[in-house]
């Protein structure tokens, strides 16, 4: 898979500790990568890097699995940001460390924008100088997300080229985040030694193991492990739903072109730099009932009902389509698990949490789904996920 670019390889994750991290690194170290993790403590209280013992089980490790280092630091501060990277010599990095939730955004926009924007300049940054001296990586991937668009809710399918904007402070941090990194590209990545460095735009995803606040499955474990109803809101708005192994494979699909972009013709414009959508098919828009409902069954009973209505919501944005019609053409990457598959996936993975499964099962678990998810994807014809990987 992904040309086995990333067999052996030094690859440095901020964020590891999150809903998207600890999946990711996961899938990193059974490719064999040694996994630099850097950020705060798992955001969430379970969470899926603690429950399923994300890189702990070095005396279980799979075999061929890659080493897993982790540190926990901040990426508002340079200093330690500078000695990480340092010890850890990456040749990829991927960026995924943020403030995450659109209602503490409102709360504490300063931290948001600290955090997000700031924290995305001190990694490019650091990066910079590290490969001003040599020992710098060849790729970087920074994670942002579909709403850094300006969403004027037309129903148009946002393609990369679109105008960048977000109306909160979380979604406008994203925005942010690309156009620094599009300024650090023009500016500073075009020289020979420096990396390639793309972005990446996802939407909301689900899985085992997310426990975020304000996104659905979550809502609906708390509340069917508690066996009280669920409470939904908005339970007609159309939402693009995707798994997110889905969004992960784009993101390492994108890693390894990068990387073995440069590694074959050093550094020249073009290829695989820029930003690039990650959006499910079209066939993924479907109800937030119609996912509760879903999920319910998955996890073999349970009720609903609308929420009462709240006295004050942050501004919810309506539905936000992606084009990833680049990401297909050019990464050979598509969408691999419908949203049925997705839900059980997550379904069956809380399921097993719920029922005190211990670590190493959950690890398991996280495992098999990886396993079933690249089997989808080759069934569907993704390239990384196939023999015929374009070099
Ligand atoms: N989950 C989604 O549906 C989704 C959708 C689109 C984009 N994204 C993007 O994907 C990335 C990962 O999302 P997630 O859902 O895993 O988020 P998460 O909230 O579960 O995890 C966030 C991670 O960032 C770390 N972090 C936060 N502040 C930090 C700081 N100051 N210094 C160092 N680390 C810090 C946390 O410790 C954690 O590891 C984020 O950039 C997010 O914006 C997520």
């Amino acid at each position: 898979m992904f040309g086995d670019v990333y067999a052996g390889r030094r690859v440095f994750v901020t964020g590891h500790t999150g809903f998207k991290g600890s999946w990711l690194t996961q899938w990193l170290l059974d490719l064999g990568a040694d996994v630099t993790g850097y950020a705060l403590a798992p955001p969430t209280e379970p969470s899926l890097f603690e429950a399923a013992g994300i890189g702990a089980a070095e005396a279980g490790r799979a075999k061929g699995a890659g080493r897993f280092t982790d540190l926990r630091a901040d990426v508002r501060e340079r200093h330690p940001l500078r000695q990480a990277l340092e010890m850890a010599a990456p040749e990829i990095v991927f960026h995924l460390a943020a403030q995450t939730l659109v209602r503490r955004s409102h709360a504490e926009p300063h931290l948001t924008y600290q955090t997000n924007v700031m924290g995305t300049v001190n990694l490019l940054e650091e990066v910079r100088a590290l490969a001003a001296s040599g020992r710098g990586p060849r790729a970087v991937v920074n994670v942002t997300s579909d709403k850094c668009y300006e969403n004027l809710e037309t129903g148009h399918a946002y393609v990369e080229g679109d105008p960048l904007g977000g109306f909160d402070p979380y979604s406008s941090s994203k925005g942010c985040s690309e156009l620094v990194t599009a300024a650090y590209r023009r500016s500073f990545f075009g020289e020979p030694g420096m990396p390639r460095v793309a972005t990446a735009r996802a939407g909301n995803v689900l899985g085992g193991g997310d426990w975020g606040e304000d996104r659905i499955l979550p809502d609906c474990v708390r509340a069917l492990s508690a066996g009280v109803p669920i409470e939904v809101r908005n339970p007609g708005a159309v939402r693009p739903w995707q798994h997110v192994l889905e969004s992960l494979s784009g993101y390492l699909s994108l890693g390894a072109n990068l990387w073995r972009r440069a590694a074959a013709v050093g550094h020249e414009e073009g290829a695989f730099d820029g930003a690039w959508n990650f959006g499910p098919g079209a066939e993924c828009n479907v109800t937030v009932r119609e996912v509760v409902e879903l999920f319910v069954t998955a996890w073999g009973g349970g009720e609903w009902q609308p929420a009462p209505e709240a006295a004050e919501q942050p501004h919810e944005a309506g539905l936000l389509v992606l084009d990833a019609g680049k990401a297909e053409r050019e990464l050979g990457w598509r969408a691999a698990w419908s949203v049925a598959e997705a839900v059980a996936a997550a379904a069956h993975w809380y399921a097993g949490f719920y029922r005190g499964a211990r670590p190493d099962a959950l690890l398991t678990h996280c495992r098999a789904d990886i396993a079933a998810y690249c089997d989808a994807a080759a069934r569907s014809g993704a390239a990384w996920a196939t023999a015929e990987v374009p070099t």
